[in-house]
């Protein structure tokens, strides 16, 4: 082995280098001109067998012939990085003038939103949310709340009877089966809400829709009177209507509670109905197994539909039902 032989090999190997035209080839004349297999390992290895009067030059020799080798790769591989750094800048530029393709992002209906304000107000409260399905049984959705098949209350409520009608099953007219739902399941105390879905065979107009909403609460504990029933409505209201907003009771008739009231919301300066209310009917507390003589409670309820309407001045269902975009906008995406 001669010293020309190995400045030979740091030539080659440098106009390898500088050959490459990528990293990709200049990987390969890396293992060529450095690897296991080149002459410059080869004589590395066989240094052993060189007589000892020559091993030092000729390993000072291979050794600075090795360094030169690895500088001139240091050099190109510097080079065809920048290259291909500048490269992937012009390849993946983007065009950050174009318009963006714009997706309408979803939001929910009016009436869910209002349903998830109402249903967080009560849970602050203490309420848990129960839900019951909208294909009822008519014992729970009449019968258990003390409205027997010839009661006058059966036909205000026009109901959408289901085939085979030997079924007795009905969509639900009201949330109130859900109160029934759970006070046959949870023992006392109960404070619960449960808004919903219900259905009366009404014709779609102004101001009624076949298919409806309403939030039910109840309340079954220990000495509950009308006086909590009262301060829960105000709070409620002033939540959804604002501090100025009051309630006031007007004696009704509900078969489930006794006495019974419609609840009127005093809000922008007038009243109007905004529900009904009532202390529970002993009656329906002990078709569900609870003790009267231990255990009273209250009842409410209220159309969603109608709490829109009245807070935002909404003056026709059909905005409410059609599901015009530009009408659900107005309220946000409510996420
Ligand atoms: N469920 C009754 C209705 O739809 C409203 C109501 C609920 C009244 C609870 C009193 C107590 O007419």
């Amino acid at each position: 082995m001669q010293s020309g032989e190995i400045a030979q090999w740091v030539v080659d190997a440098q106009s390898a280098f500088q050959g490459a035209k990528d990293l990709d080839e200049l990987k390969l004349a890396r293992l060529a001109h450095l690897g296991d297999k080149s002459a410059i390992a080869g004589a590395s290895r066989s240094l052993g067998n060189v007589e000892p009067s020559q091993k030092a030059e000729l390993g000072k020799a291979i050794g600075e012939a090795k360094s030169a080798i690895t500088i001139a790769l240091e050099t190109a591989t510097q080079l065809l990085e920048v290259q291909r750094d500048a490269r992937v800048l012009v390849d993946e530029v983007v065009d950050i003038t174009l318009p963006p393709a714009r997706a309408h992002k979803g939001g929910l209906h009016p009436i869910t939103i209002i349903k998830n304000e109402i249903s967080d107000f009560f849970i602050e409260q203490g309420f848990s949310v129960a839900e019951g399905p909208e294909l009822e049984s008519g014992w729970l959705n009449f019968d258990a709340l003390n409205i027997p098949a010839d009661h006058p209350a059966r036909t205000m409520q026009d109901t959408f009877f289901i085939e085979p009608l030997e079924s007795g099953m009905v969509l639900r007219t009201q949330t109130s089966p859900v109160q029934i739902r759970t006070m046959l399941t949870q023992e006392p105390p109960i404070y619960i809400i449960s808004p919903g879905r219900t259905f009366r065979a009404d014709e779609l107009d102004s101001t009624h829709s076949p298919v409806f909403h309403q939030v039910e609460g109840l309340v079954i504990d220990k000495e509950i009177t009308m006086a909590h029933l009262k301060g829960t409505l105000d709070a409620f209201a002033a939540h959804m209507f604002g501090s100025d907003a009051k309630t006031r009771l007007r004696p009704s008739f509900f078969p489930f509670t006794e006495p019974s009231a419609e609840v009127d919301l005093f809000f922008n300066g007038r009243w109007i109905e905004w529900g009904g209310c009532g202390m529970v009917n002993p009656k329906v507390l002990a078709t569900c197994g609870i003790d009267t003589e231990i255990y009273s409670g209250f009842a409410f309820g209220m159309g969603l539909e109608r709490t829109l309407m009245v807070r935002h001045g909404i003056s026709d269902m059909h905005e409410i039902v059609e599901g015009d975009i530009r009408f659900t906008q107005q309220f946000g995406i409510g996420l």
